[in-house]
């Protein structure tokens, strides 16, 4: 317990909540000290050295003395390697089965005794002891991984089997291997769902052995990613956890970990790109070591990351490439993001707190009335009965579907939360359905686990059960009833309150895992991505003409198949409002392109200057949201005085007209898994002063947004890519690569348009392209995919190509035919 959870505990000890937190803390933690085994003495294993060496599919598998490595190059150039007998499925975060090897990747001897696979885009070579590096066609390396290490218990066998296929060669061994008897680890069997059969992978869900993969980088890489992080995008020295947290009422950029975390890195270097993904859900930290070019005698020092994990399999993925073609990859193995309904690319309302119908009412007519477009209300836990999910509170919300019908006609939809922890009340409905599903998580003797959250003590579905899933999915039919159009997943990670310590289920508290069965340890970070699959998959069933809304606040590798999420109570503060940016930069670069903050942030109340800030941001990102909590102060534009009323009308304008660009955003993310808002280094990554670059963001491919981070600001640096640049309102052109000087008054920020960018917009008169001259004697282009209504139909894309002639720029379909669009030639 540190100082602040003293304080807290002190505070909340009066109320009942808070004594109910602190019986369940202390009930949580003695049912793990009765379930989970104590770390007594541990003995460290390698994997020896190479003994030999079996061809298969895509690579093969190399034997050490007391481990064996496969090897696999999946067709589309994505590299699997696997310890232990572990294979690429079960998995939570593959969509499908997994990819197919890639036939043409062979199995060779290499230099020094060692063996490589080598194939199209990447050369892979594992070392004599272990060691596996992965190198550029032109034998450049980008990553090597350093022959890992184990921690096992001596004399008795890990949950979930020892170690297969390490054949107990250990003689002469540093540290002998052969951790007991019992199941072998090695075999998968199951259903094979969506990629998540049933049994455990080699050290597969259920493995408690701990593990450590340390591993080089070149000495210029920088790291980004690990889920979303408040202190990014760029990921200094330091470390990282890797377990799902909600960090209790409001985080800043110190803050980690948060609500979503992934054992994804993306690295850029001037070698190249590379995302590292070790599948494995278990808890685990990164630290991260930055190199240094010509440090000590001239030498470079290599950068480094550093990966203890508290168990699972020890396997992952890397992919290699352009930045583009590393997510193109990384959506092709995970699953293409969920494409949102075109009404969710509109600016949305949302608070906790509304209180009443009535109160719904007015804040909608304040946005009609001012002429504010608004797409969405999102109502929050104060609708419902007494905080019980699914329920409705009919004193003041005494006809929602009425509501939801009035507000639809004007163009605005209605967006329930739904939270998964269930009263725990004998009668209440939903917990007798549950019940009698047997759907809820159980501990290691079988009794329901309690939890305290919202609405009292809590049960909790077990989301890694499919039968647990397909119950819960039913319930969506009451949201759908009462008239709403998506769904706003919280508290998932999930939360328990507890004034000190983990705010979670005790981690020996048992999941099914798919039919694997395993406790906590395996299913916490996996437990809001299996809750967005029963949600989508419901949503799905239950109204298959839609596409659905959701998005989630926790969720793991693999959530983009189902939805989004948003940044959870981000702190009323400039540093919330860089934080906000660094989230939906990193979490677009873990294959997750939808999300946005709470616009104004959560708590407290924001100076009008930095509500504006963060209003002409969030304009800017996938989900746009106003958002804040029952004790915060107000969120509407016009509640800060009339100018920022005025720029955030004019934020929202802005938003609107881009909505065609969006759309085509939301459509690219589904088929190539680039997110909507990249990192300035996307285009070009060899450029280092980008991969530093923080505050700054492109939209798609043409525009760059340097949203405003500090207070007191009109105008800002601005760091730009290669290439000719246009200031959008200035029409000012700008050469790159450089910094320019850019002014940003209060009723806008610098937005600049790449030359040659054709950009789809909604003008006055409908649909229109709007062209940025390219430079001279070059040419541009631009796609658009049209708004074909919320259902599942795969619009056409359509590519324009913008070239000079006569003097003038023109815009031509691929086929060299005119667009029947207007089109708006700027920058001339
Ligand atoms: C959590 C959510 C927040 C929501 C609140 C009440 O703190 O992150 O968005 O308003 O719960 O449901």
């Amino acid at each position: 317990m540190d100082a602040r959870d003293l304080v807290r505990t002190v505070k909340d000890a009066g109320t009942a909540r808070g004594l109910r937190a602190l019986r369940t803390a202390w009930r949580h933690d003695r049912a793990d000290a009765a379930a989970l085994p104590r770390r007594g003495a541990e003995r460290a294993r390698v994997p020896g050295a190479l003994t030999g060496a079996e061809p298969l599919p895509g690579g093969g598998v190399l034997r050490f003395a007391r481990s064996e490595l496969r090897v696999m190059v999946a067709v589309g150039g994505a590299v699997f390697w696997g310890w232990d007998g572990a294979g690429w499925v079960p998995s939570y975060a593959l969509a499908g089965g997994g990819p197919e090897p890639d036939p043409r990747a062979v199995l060779e001897p290499d230099t020094d005794g060692g063996w490589r696979v080598v194939s199209e885009r990447v050369t892979v070579v594992v070392s004599r002891t272990g060691a596996v590096e992965v190198r550029t066609p032109g034998g450049a390396m980008l990553r090597r991984e350093l022959p890992p290490r184990w921690w096992e218990p001596v004399g008795e066998a890990v949950d979930g089997g020892p170690r297969a296929g390490a054949a107990g060669a250990g003689g002469g061994a540093p540290e002998p291997g052969g951790a007991g008897g019992g199941a072998p680890g090695g075999g998968a069997a199951g259903d094979g769902v969506d990629g998540v059969p049933g049994g455990a992978a080699g050290r597969g869900a259920g493995s408690g052995a701990r593990w450590l993969a340390r591993a080089e980088v070149p000495a210029d890489a920088r790291f980004f990613g690990l889920g979303g992080r408040a202190s990014g995008p760029r990921l200094r020295d330091g470390t990282y956890r890797l377990w799902n947290t909600d960090p209790r009422g409001g985080f800043g950029p110190e803050d980690d970990p948060l609500y979503i975390t992934m054992p994804v890195q993306v690295v850029v270097s001037d070698a190249g790109t590379h995302l590292m993904f070790h599948d494995s859900t278990w808890d685990g930290r990164v630290t991260l070591r930055e190199g240094e070019e010509g440090a000590g005698s001239g030498q470079d020092r290599p950068g480094v990351s550093e990966l203890r994990m508290e168990g699972g399999p020890l396997r992952g993925w890397v992919l290699v490439g352009t930045p583009a073609r590393v997510l193109r990859g990384w959506a092709a193995l995970t699953g293409a993001p969920a494409v949102p309904p075109s009404w969710a690319l509109g600016y949305q309302h949302a608070r906790w707190g509304f209180g009443s119908e009535r109160e719904v009412r007015r804040v909608v007519a304040g946005y009609r009335e001012r002429g504010l477009p608004l797409a969405a209300v999102h109502l929050d836990i104060d609708h419902y009965a007494g905080h019980r999910v699914f329920t409705v509170d009919r004193e003041r919300f005494p006809d929602l579907p009425a509501l939801a019908g009035e507000l639809r006609e004007q163009g605005v939809r209605l967006v329930s939360i739904v939270d998964p922890a269930v009263k725990a009340e004998p009668g209440d409905a939903v917990y007798e359905g549950g019940r009698a599903a047997g759907a809820f998580v159980r501990d290691a003797r079988g009794r329901e686990v309690r939890g305290e959250v919202w609405p009292g003590e809590c049960v909790y579905p077990d989301f890694t059960d499919p039968a647990a899933r397909e119950w819960w999915g039913g319930l969506y039919e009451e949201r759908l009833a009462q008239g709403f159009s998506g769904v706003w997943h919280d508290m998932n990670e999930p939360v328990s309150f507890r004034p000190f310590g983990d705010m979670t289920l005790p981690r020996s508290a048992r999941h099914a895992l798919e039919g694997a069965g395993g406790d906590h340890r395996a299913a916490h970070n996996v437990y809001g991505l299996a809750m967005a699959r029963a949600g989508y998959e419901a949503l799905v069933r239950l109204r298959p003409a839609e596409r659905p809304f959701l998005f989630s606040r926790s969720g793991w590798a693999g959530m983009q198949r189902y939805g989004g999420t948003w940044s959870g109570d981000v702190e009323t503060g400039w540093p919330g409002l860089r934080a906000s940016l660094a989230l939906v930069l990193g979490l677009g670069l873990c294959g997750v392109p939808y999300s946005g903050p709470d616009v104004g942030g959560f708590g407290g109340s924001p100076s009008p200057e930095l509500y504006l800030r963060w209003f002409q941001l969030g304009a800017y990102l996938p989900l746009f949201r106003t958002h804040a909590a029952i004790w915060a102060g107000r969120r509407e534009p016009w509640e800060f005085g009339a100018e920022v009323l005025e720029h955030a009308r004019a934020a929202l304008a802005e938003r609107e007209r881009l909505r065609p660009y969006f759309v085509t955003l939301a459509q690219l993310a589904h088929r190539t898994g680039a997110p909507y808002v990249r990192p300035v280094w996307w285009g070009a990554p060899e450029d280092r002063a980008l991969r530093d670059c923080e505050d700054a963001f492109l939209l798609g491919d043409a525009l760059l947004v340097a949203p405003v981070l500090e207070p007191g600001a009109d105008r800002r640096a601005v760091r730009l890519p290669r290439g000719r640049w246009y200031d959008t309102a200035t029409g000012a052109a700008y050469e790159g690569p450089g910094q320019v000087l850019l002014d940003a008054p209060a009723g806008r920020v610098p937005v600049l348009a790449r030359a040659g960018a054709v950009v789809p917009v909604r003008g006055a008169a409908g649909l229109e392209l709007e062209v940025w001259a390219p430079a001279l004697g070059r040419t541009g282009g631009g796609l658009l995919v049209r708004d074909e209504g919320d259902g599942f139909a795969l619009p056409e894309l359509e590519r324009f190509v913008a070239r000079w002639a006569g003097g003038q720029v023109w815009v031509e379909r691929e086929d060299g035919t005119a667009p029947e669009l207007p089109v708006r030639v700027r920058g001339v």
